[in-house]
């Protein structure tokens, strides 16, 4: 399979610095190789700078002139990526899949197939700019993507990810505006008491199964903090009881068996905050699991 790798250094979405640094950290990490062993074909578009942007700094959202830029540059860049292949976005923080999602949306929407979006986080980032109120636009992609409004400066949303076309796994953070707007929806939304009780592979499974079934794309997003901060702790917005490393690998595993992964987010990596590398590690081998990697193959149904 191709797959493009593209660098995404977003550090704009929150106050803390450090993720410029992810996009290396995973070059370093062995990213590229991980995947050419693979047997893919792998090429490193490098990373996207900002467009300038002339938007009205203001004092309750951190960074928006900034954010507003990447979106832009993100966008174009998944649309160029995707046109090549499967593509990776080395992030950054999770400010950037306002960028991604939109250009992988446009893409799907130009092949007219549905755009289904996974969303791995212990977080629910359903905030509008109005509602937010740490001001860090890491905590908005999905409002954003889904089409809520209240994104004043930002490119218009002309293809809006349906609700039922998005599914998150892993909550265990979500703010009050948030949980409102969110029950509001049809979003699928699975918390880690869900996934306590019930497993991950039933609710990935079901939600493979309608991408299958609408001949859809999918463009997964793996927040750092979807882990337990136990194995995971490189990321600014740690939240205890996560998913183990066998659950997300599960998952990746999963995805790769359904054929169904056509983008990747890899976002909130601070490499600042790392221990000798091993939540970079960790991130890379979780890629190569959704690319293919296995112990052994098995003659699994590819969804049930
Ligand atoms: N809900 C919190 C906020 O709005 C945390 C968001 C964390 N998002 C993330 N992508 N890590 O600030
Ligand atoms: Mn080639
Ligand atoms: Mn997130
Ligand atoms: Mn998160």
């Amino acid at each position: 399979r191709r797959i493009l790798l593209v660098g995404a250094p977003v550090d704009s979405g929150k106050r803390r610095a450090g993720c410029l640094m992810g996009p290396d950290a995973y070059r370093t990490a062995r990213l590229p190789g991980a995947l050419a062993d693979l047997g893919h074909d792998v090429h490193d578009l490098g990373n996207v700078t900002p467009d300038p942007v002339e938007a009205p700094d203001t004092e309750r959202l951190f960074a928006l002139p900034e954010t507003i830029g990447w979106t832009q540059a993100l966008s174009r860049a998944a649309q160029e990526a995707l046109a090549e292949g499967a593509a990776i976005f080395l992030g950054g923080d999770h400010a950037l899949s306002l960028g991604t999602v939109h250009g992988a949306a446009a893409h799907a929407a130009r092949r007219g197939r549905p755009l289904f979006v996974l969303w791995l986080d212990a977080h629910s980032d359903f905030h509008t700019c109005d509602t937010t109120d740490s001001g860090n636009l890491h905590g908005t992609p999905l409002a954003y993507l889904t089409g809520r409004g209240g994104f004043p400066g930002f490119p218009d949303v002309p293809h809006p990810i349906p609700e039922a076309q998005v599914c998150i796994i892993g909550l265990r953070s979500v703010d009050g505006p948030e949980r409102a707007a969110l029950e509001a929806t049809g979003i699928r939304r699975h918390d880690m008491r869900d996934i306590d009780e019930n497993g991950i592979v039933a609710p990935l499974r079901a939600f493979l199964a309608a991408v299958e079934a609408a001949g859809g794309d999918l463009h997964v997003s793996l927040d750092v903090d979807f882990l337990d901060p136990a194995v995971a702790p490189a990321v600014g917005t740690t939240v205890p009881g996560g998913a183990t490393v066998r659950e997300a690998h599960l998952a990746m595993e999963i995805l790769h068996d359904s054929g169904l992964l056509t983008s990747l987010d890899l976002v909130e990596l601070n490499p600042m905050l790392d221990e000798r590398g091993r939540t970079a590690q960790l991130m890379v081998d979780l890629a190569a699991s959704a690319f293919g990697r296995r112990v052994f193959d098995r003659p699994t149904p590819r969804i049930l």
